[in-house]
């Protein structure tokens, strides 16, 4: 989905001067370049970053991946200006909902406010029930994360716990924000162990299992009916987040036999990507075009696919392999340059 922004004539000596045109530039079409202003917090003096996340304090020793800024092709992306946010943002609240992506998401956005507010600022944080929200009291803004792996419910029922497509219960608590950043993906081919639930509910059929991509599908259409008769889009904005795409085949960026991100310290050059557009973001793009309402993808799919070198690999606390979520400094800061430009 384009974006409207101001787009730029390059002069001479890399010197950028705005030119007011204004037309239709897609942001999410571009590639990485090296800029040494980047990153724009730095993350050790970030508190509570998860971690899963925290590749610099579990000991990741090349720093380059923290140096790219997103170009869109045709426009320029604004640097995140965080008490500017936070004034636009005055008196609103806003809410990630997902997966531990979301959770990505949320803290390189807490972390960006924090290292851009004055030391004084009157911060406050609290968890209930599965939200932790922190709220700039100077500005009246509050920014959480509802953890929800897959937005439709799981009840505990006789039988055990029965994943339900067609309801979601929680929105109720979502629909009284003012902007809310949507996200579910990475639990839908969860088995065994680290499957929460041992019944799959589709209308009035009780399941053992069913096709996967089919049951994303139906609830991700159960959220998007949700949208249509619960949420009241003259006061809620609502974000859905395209597919964050994990790097464990090489052969996606040319370096067939590779199975893992362990060795990538740069992103891909460019704006193509041989792994190809991921089924389940087509499922995604499917669904949000049938919802009536208006609503915003989020398209980070490619620009993420492209940071081959973003993952947290081996330094995280677990000393485990992760090429799925994101170092905090990172890849989500660009998510959050995207929304902050699409909340305008
Ligand atoms: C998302 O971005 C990709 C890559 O730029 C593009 O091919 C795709 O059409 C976009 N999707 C939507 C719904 O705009
Ligand atoms: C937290 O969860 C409990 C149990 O589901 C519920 O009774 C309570 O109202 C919830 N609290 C808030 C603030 O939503
Ligand atoms: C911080 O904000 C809270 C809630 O608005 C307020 O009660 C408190 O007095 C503020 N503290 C300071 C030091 O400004
Ligand atoms: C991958 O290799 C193909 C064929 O050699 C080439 O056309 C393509 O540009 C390469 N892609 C990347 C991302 O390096």
């Amino acid at each position: 989905m384009a974006e409207r922004c101001w787009c730029l004539v390059v002069t001479l000596c890399g010197v950028l001067s705005a030119a007011a045109f204004g037309f239709k530039c897609d942001l999410y079409e571009g590639s990485w370049v090296y800029d040494d202003s980047y990153p724009m917090y730095d993350s050790s003096k970030c508190p509570h970053i998860r971690k899963e996340y925290d590749c610099i304090k579990y000991g990741r020793p090349d720093l380059t991946y923290l140096k790219f800024r997103w170009h869109p092709t045709h426009c320029l992306l604004p640097r995140f200006d965080a008490e500017e946010f936070l004034r636009k943002m005055r008196g609103k609240k806003i809410m990630y909902v997902g997966d531990s992506i979301s959770l990505n998401q949320w803290q390189s956005m807490v972390c960006l406010l924090h290292a851009a507010l004055p030391s004084q600022s009157n911060i406050s944080q609290e968890t209930i029930n599965s939200t932790t929200t922190v709220t700039y009291e100077d500005y009246g803004v509050s920014i959480s994360m509802f953890l929800s792996h897959y937005l439709v419910d799981i009840a505990e029922e006789k039988i055990g716990r029965v994943l339900k497509l067609d309801s979601i219960t929680d929105g109720d608590i979502w629909k009284e924000n003012d902007v809310l950043i949507f996200n579910t993906w990475l639990w839908w081919y969860r088995r065994g162990e680290k499957q929460p639930w041992d019944y799959i509910e589709t209308g009035t059929k009780i399941l053992q299992d069913m096709d996967r991509m089919a049951a994303f599908h139906e609830a991700l259409t159960t959220w998007a009916n949700w949208v249509d008769s619960d949420v009241n889009t003259e006061k809620t904005r609502v974000f859905f987040q395209g597919v964050s795409p994990s790097h464990y085949n090489g052969a996606d960026w040319n370096e067939t036999g590779v199975t893992n991100c362990a060795k990538e310290t740069l992103p891909i050059s460019g704006s193509t990507y041989n792994g190809g557009w991921p089924m389940a973001e087509k499922v995604v793009e499917e669904v949000l075009s049938s919802v009536k309402k208006p609503i915003s993808l989020l398209n980070i799919t490619r620009l993420s696919q492209l940071r081959k070198d973003g993952h947290p690999s081996s330094f995280n606390a677990f000393k485990g392999m992760d090429c799925t979520h994101w170092c905090v400094a990172g890849v989500p800061d660009t998510w959050n340059q995207l929304l902050a430009v699409a909340l305008g």
